[in-house]
Protein backbone atom coordinates (compact mmCIF):
# COMPACT_ATOMS: atom_id res chain seq x y z
CA UNK A 1 0.00 0.00 0.00
CA UNK A 2 1.29 3.08 -0.66
CA UNK A 3 0.33 6.98 -1.19
CA UNK A 4 0.16 8.35 -5.00
CA UNK A 5 1.35 12.19 -5.34
CA UNK A 6 0.78 13.13 -9.46
CA UNK A 7 2.78 16.50 -9.34
CA UNK A 8 2.77 18.96 -12.00
CA UNK A 9 2.06 15.89 -14.69
CA UNK A 10 1.49 17.02 -18.18
CA UNK A 11 1.19 15.14 -21.24
CA UNK A 12 1.65 15.99 -24.97
CA UNK A 13 1.25 14.04 -28.15
CA UNK A 14 3.12 15.83 -30.50
CA UNK A 15 1.75 19.28 -30.33
CA UNK A 16 -1.45 18.20 -28.54
CA UNK A 17 -1.62 18.54 -24.75
CA UNK A 18 -3.72 15.85 -23.62
CA UNK A 19 -2.80 16.11 -19.93
CA UNK A 20 -2.30 19.29 -18.78
CA UNK A 21 -0.63 20.47 -15.29
CA UNK A 22 -2.33 17.76 -12.82
CA UNK A 23 -2.12 18.12 -9.53
CA UNK A 24 -3.41 14.68 -7.41
CA UNK A 25 -2.52 13.64 -4.10
CA UNK A 26 -4.09 10.23 -3.00
CA UNK A 27 -3.53 8.85 0.59
CA UNK A 28 -2.58 5.42 1.47
CA UNK A 29 -5.69 3.24 1.08
CA UNK A 30 -7.79 5.96 -0.17
CA UNK A 31 -10.35 5.25 -2.96
CA UNK A 32 -10.10 8.12 -5.61
CA UNK A 33 -12.33 8.34 -9.09
CA UNK A 34 -10.81 10.03 -12.21
CA UNK A 35 -14.36 11.42 -13.76
CA UNK A 36 -14.67 12.84 -16.89
CA UNK A 37 -15.79 13.04 -20.38
CA UNK A 38 -14.05 10.29 -23.37
CA UNK A 39 -11.65 11.75 -24.64
CA UNK A 40 -10.51 14.28 -21.39
CA UNK A 41 -7.21 12.61 -20.29
CA UNK A 42 -8.08 9.61 -17.82
CA UNK A 43 -6.43 6.89 -19.26
CA UNK A 44 -3.31 8.64 -20.47
CA UNK A 45 -3.26 9.45 -16.76
CA UNK A 46 -3.56 5.92 -15.59
CA UNK A 47 -0.69 4.81 -17.69
CA UNK A 48 1.26 7.48 -16.48
CA UNK A 49 0.96 6.54 -13.14
CA UNK A 50 1.51 2.56 -14.42
CA UNK A 51 4.51 3.45 -16.19
CA UNK A 52 3.21 2.44 -19.01
CA UNK A 53 3.22 6.20 -20.69
CA UNK A 54 5.93 8.56 -20.42
CA UNK A 55 5.10 11.88 -18.65
CA UNK A 56 5.79 15.10 -20.43
CA UNK A 57 7.06 16.49 -17.71
CA UNK A 58 6.02 16.97 -13.86
CA UNK A 59 6.87 14.13 -11.40
CA UNK A 60 4.77 10.97 -9.84
CA UNK A 61 5.57 10.05 -6.53
CA UNK A 62 4.71 6.53 -5.18
CA UNK A 63 5.04 5.34 -1.36
CA UNK A 64 7.16 8.75 -1.21
CA UNK A 65 9.90 7.98 -4.00
CA UNK A 66 9.73 9.59 -7.79
CA UNK A 67 8.80 6.88 -9.94
CA UNK A 68 9.04 8.79 -13.24
CA UNK A 69 11.70 6.37 -14.14
CA UNK A 70 10.71 3.48 -12.97
CA UNK A 71 9.60 0.67 -14.80
CA UNK A 72 6.30 -0.80 -14.27
CA UNK A 73 6.92 -4.01 -12.81
CA UNK A 74 9.03 -2.35 -10.10
CA UNK A 75 6.09 0.20 -9.33
CA UNK A 76 4.06 -2.30 -8.27
CA UNK A 77 0.90 -1.58 -9.62
CA UNK A 78 -2.36 -3.64 -10.51
CA UNK A 79 -4.35 -2.60 -13.81
CA UNK A 80 -7.04 -3.58 -14.57
CA UNK A 81 -8.40 -2.46 -18.29
CA UNK A 82 -11.65 -1.82 -19.92
CA UNK A 83 -11.13 -4.56 -22.34
CA UNK A 84 -9.98 -7.41 -19.73
CA UNK A 85 -8.50 -10.34 -21.40
CA UNK A 86 -8.57 -13.21 -20.03
CA UNK A 87 -6.70 -16.50 -21.46
CA UNK A 88 -9.54 -18.70 -23.18
CA UNK A 89 -7.78 -21.87 -22.56
CA UNK A 90 -6.97 -21.49 -19.41
CA UNK A 91 -8.93 -22.04 -16.06
CA UNK A 92 -9.95 -19.44 -13.48
CA UNK A 93 -7.42 -21.11 -11.39
CA UNK A 94 -4.77 -21.12 -14.01
CA UNK A 95 -5.84 -17.44 -15.00
CA UNK A 96 -5.74 -15.59 -11.25
CA UNK A 97 -2.31 -17.51 -10.97
CA UNK A 98 -0.72 -16.71 -14.01
CA UNK A 99 0.81 -12.79 -12.58
CA UNK A 100 2.71 -15.38 -9.51
CA UNK A 101 4.04 -17.92 -11.55
CA UNK A 102 7.21 -15.56 -12.77
CA UNK A 103 7.32 -14.91 -9.11
CA UNK A 104 8.88 -18.47 -8.26
CA UNK A 105 6.40 -18.83 -5.62
CA UNK A 106 5.80 -22.69 -4.59
CA UNK A 107 2.57 -24.64 -5.30
CA UNK A 108 1.42 -24.24 -1.58
CA UNK A 109 1.63 -20.42 -1.49
CA UNK A 110 -0.04 -19.85 -5.22
CA UNK A 111 -2.92 -21.98 -4.05
CA UNK A 112 -2.98 -19.83 -0.86
CA UNK A 113 -3.65 -16.77 -2.42
CA UNK A 114 -5.76 -17.51 -5.41
CA UNK A 115 -7.95 -19.04 -2.83
CA UNK A 116 -7.83 -15.23 -1.35
CA UNK A 117 -8.72 -13.47 -3.95
CA UNK A 118 -11.19 -16.09 -5.11
CA UNK A 119 -13.01 -15.83 -2.27
CA UNK A 120 -12.75 -12.09 -2.06
CA UNK A 121 -14.76 -11.77 -4.87
CA UNK A 122 -17.31 -14.79 -4.84
CA UNK A 123 -15.91 -17.05 -7.36
CA UNK A 124 -14.10 -19.93 -5.63
CA UNK A 125 -16.61 -22.54 -6.88
CA UNK A 126 -15.40 -21.23 -10.41
CA UNK A 127 -12.03 -21.91 -10.21
CA UNK A 128 -11.83 -25.10 -12.88
CA UNK A 129 -14.12 -23.51 -15.64
CA UNK A 130 -13.04 -22.18 -18.35
CA UNK A 131 -13.65 -18.26 -19.32
CA UNK A 132 -16.40 -19.29 -22.28
CA UNK A 133 -18.23 -20.90 -19.29
CA UNK A 134 -18.63 -17.49 -17.04
CA UNK A 135 -21.07 -15.15 -17.18
CA UNK A 136 -20.10 -11.36 -18.34
CA UNK A 137 -20.36 -10.33 -14.08
CA UNK A 138 -18.15 -13.57 -13.26
CA UNK A 139 -15.46 -13.23 -15.71
CA UNK A 140 -14.68 -9.30 -14.68
CA UNK A 141 -14.64 -10.75 -11.36
CA UNK A 142 -11.95 -13.22 -12.23
CA UNK A 143 -9.84 -10.60 -14.07
CA UNK A 144 -9.95 -8.40 -10.63
CA UNK A 145 -8.78 -11.57 -8.50
CA UNK A 146 -6.12 -11.66 -11.10
CA UNK A 147 -4.80 -8.07 -10.75
CA UNK A 148 -4.89 -8.42 -6.88
CA UNK A 149 -3.41 -11.59 -6.20
CA UNK A 150 0.04 -9.58 -6.38
CA UNK A 151 -0.58 -7.90 -3.54
CA UNK A 152 0.14 -4.81 -5.16
CA UNK A 153 0.93 -1.05 -3.60
CA UNK A 154 -1.74 0.23 -5.77
CA UNK A 155 -4.41 -0.36 -7.82
CA UNK A 156 -5.52 1.29 -10.98
CA UNK A 157 -9.09 0.60 -12.60
CA UNK A 158 -9.81 2.29 -16.16
CA UNK A 159 -13.64 1.66 -16.59
CA UNK A 160 -13.63 -1.93 -15.64
CA UNK A 161 -17.47 -2.20 -15.34
CA UNK A 162 -18.39 -0.78 -18.65
CA UNK A 163 -18.68 -4.12 -20.04
CA UNK A 164 -21.71 -5.28 -17.90
CA UNK A 165 -25.35 -4.24 -17.23
CA UNK A 166 -26.67 -1.71 -15.32
CA UNK A 167 -28.14 -4.45 -12.71
CA UNK A 168 -24.53 -6.14 -12.96
CA UNK A 169 -22.81 -2.85 -12.38
CA UNK A 170 -24.53 -1.79 -8.99
CA UNK A 171 -23.75 -4.91 -7.60
CA UNK A 172 -20.29 -5.07 -8.88
CA UNK A 173 -19.95 -1.32 -7.62
CA UNK A 174 -20.95 -2.71 -4.23
CA UNK A 175 -18.57 -5.41 -4.34
CA UNK A 176 -15.44 -3.70 -5.18
CA UNK A 177 -16.11 -1.01 -2.71
CA UNK A 178 -16.58 -3.76 0.05
CA UNK A 179 -13.31 -5.73 -1.40
CA UNK A 180 -11.35 -1.73 -1.34
CA UNK A 181 -12.49 -1.24 2.31
CA UNK A 182 -11.16 -4.82 3.55
CA UNK A 183 -7.78 -4.34 2.10
CA UNK A 184 -7.67 -0.90 2.24
CA UNK A 185 -5.69 -0.31 -0.77
CA UNK A 186 -5.17 2.71 -2.64
CA UNK A 187 -7.31 2.71 -5.59
CA UNK A 188 -7.56 5.06 -8.95
CA UNK A 189 -10.74 4.31 -10.65
CA UNK A 190 -11.66 5.58 -14.03
CA UNK A 191 -14.92 6.43 -15.41
CA UNK A 192 -16.82 8.87 -17.38
CA UNK A 193 -20.29 7.73 -15.07
CA UNK A 194 -20.63 10.77 -12.69
CA UNK A 195 -23.05 7.75 -10.94
CA UNK A 196 -20.62 5.68 -10.56
CA UNK A 197 -17.97 8.22 -9.55
CA UNK A 198 -20.51 9.45 -6.47
CA UNK A 199 -20.94 5.74 -5.00
CA UNK A 200 -17.34 4.22 -5.13
CA UNK A 201 -14.98 7.73 -4.77
CA UNK A 202 -13.69 9.10 -1.25
CA UNK A 203 -12.63 11.59 -3.23
CA UNK A 204 -13.62 12.73 -7.13
CA UNK A 205 -11.17 14.77 -9.52
CA UNK A 206 -13.08 15.73 -12.11
CA UNK A 207 -11.80 16.53 -15.38
CA UNK A 208 -12.32 17.87 -18.73
CA UNK A 209 -9.72 18.41 -21.45
CA UNK A 210 -6.95 17.65 -19.80
CA UNK A 211 -7.54 19.65 -16.73
CA UNK A 212 -8.95 18.68 -13.28
CA UNK A 213 -11.17 21.17 -12.49
CA UNK A 214 -12.03 20.17 -9.06
CA UNK A 215 -11.21 17.47 -6.61
CA UNK A 216 -13.54 17.08 -3.55
CA UNK A 217 -15.87 14.12 -1.46
CA UNK A 218 -18.80 13.85 -3.95
CA UNK A 219 -20.59 15.51 -1.65
CA UNK A 220 -18.52 18.57 -2.02
CA UNK A 221 -18.52 18.12 -5.90
CA UNK A 222 -21.96 17.72 -6.19
CA UNK A 223 -23.31 20.26 -4.01
CA UNK A 224 -20.63 22.82 -4.68
CA UNK A 225 -19.17 22.64 -7.99
CA UNK A 226 -16.34 24.88 -8.50
CA UNK A 227 -17.38 25.98 -11.81
CA UNK A 228 -19.92 25.80 -14.54
CA UNK A 229 -18.23 22.17 -16.16
CA UNK A 230 -18.90 20.61 -13.03
CA UNK A 231 -22.43 21.54 -12.05
CA UNK A 232 -23.39 20.37 -15.71
CA UNK A 233 -21.54 17.59 -15.51
CA UNK A 234 -22.40 16.37 -12.02
CA UNK A 235 -26.02 14.92 -11.54
CA UNK A 236 -29.08 13.90 -14.10
CA UNK A 237 -30.43 15.56 -14.94
CA UNK A 238 -27.91 18.35 -14.58
CA UNK A 239 -27.46 21.47 -11.85
CA UNK A 240 -29.78 24.14 -13.62
CA UNK A 241 -27.43 26.82 -15.31
CA UNK A 242 -29.52 30.46 -16.09
CA UNK A 243 -27.02 33.05 -17.31
CA UNK A 244 -28.34 36.64 -15.66
CA UNK A 245 -26.42 39.94 -15.96
CA UNK A 246 -23.59 39.37 -14.65
CA UNK A 247 -23.63 35.82 -13.30
CA UNK A 248 -24.61 32.58 -13.85
CA UNK A 249 -27.29 31.21 -11.66
CA UNK A 250 -27.19 27.28 -10.65
CA UNK A 251 -29.93 24.96 -8.30
CA UNK A 252 -30.27 21.80 -8.54
CA UNK A 253 -33.45 20.24 -9.85
CA UNK A 254 -34.05 19.22 -6.79
CA UNK A 255 -34.01 22.10 -4.78
CA UNK A 256 -36.26 23.18 -7.33
CA UNK A 257 -39.63 22.79 -5.74
CA UNK A 258 -43.85 24.63 -5.47
CA UNK A 259 -43.89 26.79 -2.92
CA UNK A 260 -46.02 25.53 -0.68
CA UNK A 261 -42.98 22.34 -0.24
CA UNK A 262 -40.81 25.19 1.55
CA UNK A 263 -40.80 27.12 4.52
CA UNK A 264 -40.72 31.20 3.37
CA UNK A 265 -39.21 31.67 6.79
CA UNK A 266 -36.00 30.46 5.98
CA UNK A 267 -35.33 32.71 3.02
CA UNK A 268 -36.86 31.84 -0.69
CA UNK A 269 -36.62 32.76 -3.82
CA UNK A 270 -40.06 32.01 -6.20
CA UNK A 271 -39.94 32.11 -10.13
CA UNK A 272 -43.08 31.25 -12.06
CA UNK A 273 -42.87 28.14 -14.00
CA UNK A 274 -44.37 27.35 -17.28
CA UNK A 275 -44.62 23.47 -17.00
CA UNK A 276 -44.01 22.20 -20.94
CA UNK A 277 -43.28 18.61 -20.37
CA UNK A 278 -43.69 15.48 -17.25
CA UNK A 279 -41.66 12.67 -17.06
CA UNK A 280 -42.84 10.50 -14.20
CA UNK A 281 -39.39 7.75 -12.96
CA UNK A 282 -40.87 6.00 -10.82
CA UNK A 283 -39.57 7.27 -7.41
CA UNK A 284 -39.34 10.36 -9.14
CA UNK A 285 -40.61 13.29 -11.64
CA UNK A 286 -39.25 15.51 -14.05
CA UNK A 287 -41.12 18.51 -14.53
CA UNK A 288 -39.63 20.79 -17.46
CA UNK A 289 -41.09 23.97 -18.61
CA UNK A 290 -39.41 27.90 -18.49
CA UNK A 291 -39.25 30.63 -16.02
CA UNK A 292 -38.98 34.13 -16.72
CA UNK A 293 -37.17 36.91 -15.20
CA UNK A 294 -38.34 40.57 -14.53
CA UNK A 295 -34.34 41.40 -15.18
CA UNK A 296 -34.68 39.72 -19.19
CA UNK A 297 -37.45 39.40 -21.45
CA UNK A 298 -36.44 35.48 -22.26
CA UNK A 299 -37.67 32.42 -21.11
CA UNK A 300 -35.42 30.29 -19.51
CA UNK A 301 -35.78 26.65 -19.37
CA UNK A 302 -35.17 24.47 -16.44
CA UNK A 303 -36.26 21.27 -14.67
CA UNK A 304 -37.50 20.35 -11.49
CA UNK A 305 -37.26 16.45 -9.58
CA UNK A 306 -40.01 16.02 -7.67
CA UNK A 307 -40.48 13.01 -5.27
CA UNK A 308 -43.32 11.11 -6.72
CA UNK A 309 -44.70 10.51 -2.97
CA UNK A 310 -45.16 14.29 -2.61
CA UNK A 311 -48.21 13.19 -4.33
CA UNK A 312 -48.17 17.36 -6.13
CA UNK A 313 -50.43 17.59 -9.29
CA UNK A 314 -48.49 18.94 -11.92
CA UNK A 315 -50.16 19.40 -15.36
CA UNK A 316 -48.68 20.30 -18.78
CA UNK A 317 -49.55 23.77 -20.18
CA UNK A 318 -49.76 25.57 -16.92
CA UNK A 319 -47.87 27.86 -14.47
CA UNK A 320 -47.21 27.16 -10.91
CA UNK A 321 -45.24 29.64 -8.36
CA UNK A 322 -41.73 26.95 -7.40
CA UNK A 323 -39.07 28.50 -5.34
CA UNK A 324 -36.11 27.73 -4.40
CA UNK A 325 -33.77 28.08 -0.65
CA UNK A 326 -31.47 30.94 -1.15
CA UNK A 327 -29.29 28.61 0.60
CA UNK A 328 -29.55 26.13 -2.51
CA UNK A 329 -28.35 28.88 -4.79
CA UNK A 330 -25.11 28.77 -6.79
CA UNK A 331 -23.21 31.59 -8.38
CA UNK A 332 -20.75 31.41 -11.33
CA UNK A 333 -18.93 34.09 -13.09
CA UNK A 334 -20.48 34.90 -16.23
CA UNK A 335 -16.75 35.31 -18.23
CA UNK A 336 -14.70 32.12 -16.65
CA UNK A 337 -17.61 29.84 -15.00
CA UNK A 338 -15.68 29.95 -11.90
CA UNK A 339 -17.73 30.04 -8.80
CA UNK A 340 -18.41 33.27 -7.15
CA UNK A 341 -19.66 33.69 -3.53
CA UNK A 342 -22.94 33.82 -3.04
CA UNK A 343 -24.66 37.39 -3.16
N1 LIG B 1 -0.93 7.45 -28.42
C1 LIG B 1 -1.63 8.56 -28.69
N2 LIG B 1 -1.27 9.39 -29.68
C2 LIG B 1 -1.94 10.53 -29.95
N3 LIG B 1 -3.02 10.94 -29.25
C3 LIG B 1 -3.45 10.15 -28.25
C4 LIG B 1 -2.78 8.93 -27.91
N4 LIG B 1 -3.43 8.37 -26.87
C5 LIG B 1 -4.45 9.21 -26.58
N5 LIG B 1 -4.47 10.28 -27.39
C6 LIG B 1 -5.41 11.40 -27.33
O1 LIG B 1 -5.35 11.95 -26.04
C7 LIG B 1 -6.64 12.37 -25.59
C8 LIG B 1 -6.94 11.71 -24.28
O2 LIG B 1 -7.11 10.33 -24.47
P1 LIG B 1 -7.50 9.34 -23.28
O3 LIG B 1 -7.54 7.97 -23.84
O4 LIG B 1 -6.60 9.59 -22.14
O5 LIG B 1 -8.97 9.84 -22.93
P2 LIG B 1 -10.02 9.24 -21.89
O6 LIG B 1 -10.39 10.34 -20.96
O7 LIG B 1 -9.52 7.98 -21.32
O8 LIG B 1 -11.29 8.95 -22.84
P3 LIG B 1 -12.36 7.75 -22.81
O9 LIG B 1 -13.35 8.07 -21.70
O10 LIG B 1 -13.00 7.82 -24.14
O11 LIG B 1 -11.62 6.47 -22.58
C9 LIG B 1 -7.60 12.00 -26.70
O12 LIG B 1 -7.86 13.16 -27.46
C10 LIG B 1 -6.85 10.98 -27.52
O13 LIG B 1 -7.23 11.03 -28.88
MG1 LIG C 1 -10.11 5.99 -21.44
Amino acid sequence: MAQVEIRNVSKSFGDVKVVDNVNIFIKEGEFLVLLGPSGCGKTTLLRMIAGLEDITSGEIWIGGKVVNNTSPKERNIAMVFQSYALYPHMSVFENIQFPLKNQRMNKEKIREKVEWAAGMFGIEKLLNRKPRQLSGGERQRVAIARAMVRSPNVFLLDEPLSNLDAKLRASAREELQQFQEKVGITTIYVTHDQIEAMGLGDHIAVMSKGKVHQIGTPKEVYNNPADTFVASFMGSPPMNLIEKDDSILGFRPENFVPIDMLNADEGIETLEFFVTWFEDLGSDSLVYGNVKFQSSSSQKHVVSRLQSRANIKIEKGKTYTFAIKRQDLRFFDVKTGYKKNAH
